[in-house]
């Protein structure tokens, strides 16, 4: 499962075409989570999650722009998600399931937006890329 160099090199490429819409990609693949996968909302009970939200979209920014920070220290994600890993593990206490969710339609969202660069390679670099994130961030759970 380990990212090649060339995993590596996907992911970033994609990132920077991901970057400037990292709000409206992220509400997407939230929005998406939420539709495919109801029992992912009870985590959101606080948030508006109706289309076209400011909730969906603050939030979906947060999400994406944490991957855009794990995809520049690509060599490094242990370091870079630590923060985000003791909240999901010891204050959010998300069910490790859910992350494989949402790297379903993170990925699906990115099939749809970038058609053209999403191709077998990059598709499969995500996968891989998404992966080691959650690995990381369920990696405190005890
Ligand atoms: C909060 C990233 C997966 C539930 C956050 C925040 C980020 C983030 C950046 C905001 C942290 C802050 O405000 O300091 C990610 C990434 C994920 C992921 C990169 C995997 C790719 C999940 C999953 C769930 C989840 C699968 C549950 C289905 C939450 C909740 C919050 C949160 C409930 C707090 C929201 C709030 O009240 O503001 N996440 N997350 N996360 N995450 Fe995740």
């Amino acid at each position: 499962m380990t990212l090649t160099d060339s995993d590596k090199a996907a992911v970033v490429a994609l990132w920077g075409k991901i970057a400037p819409q990292a709000n409206a990609i992220g509400a997407e693949a939230l929005e998406r989570l939420f539709l495919s996968y109801p029992q992912t909302k009870t985590y959101f009970s606080h948030f508006d999650l109706s289309h076209g939200s400011a909730d969906l979209a603050n939030h979906g920014g947060k999400v994406v722009n944490a991957l855009g920070e794990a995809a520049k220290h690509i060599n490094d994600l242990d370091a870079a998600l630590s923060t985000l890993s003791d909240l999901h593990a010891y204050n959010l206490r998300v069910d490790p399931g859910n992350f494989k969710l949402l790297s379903h339609t993170i990925q699906v969202t990115l099939a749809i937006h970038f058609h053209k660069e999403f191709d077998a390679a990059t598709h499969a670099a995500w996968d891989k890329f998404l992966a080691e994130v959650a690995t990381v961030l369920t990696s405190k759970y005890r």
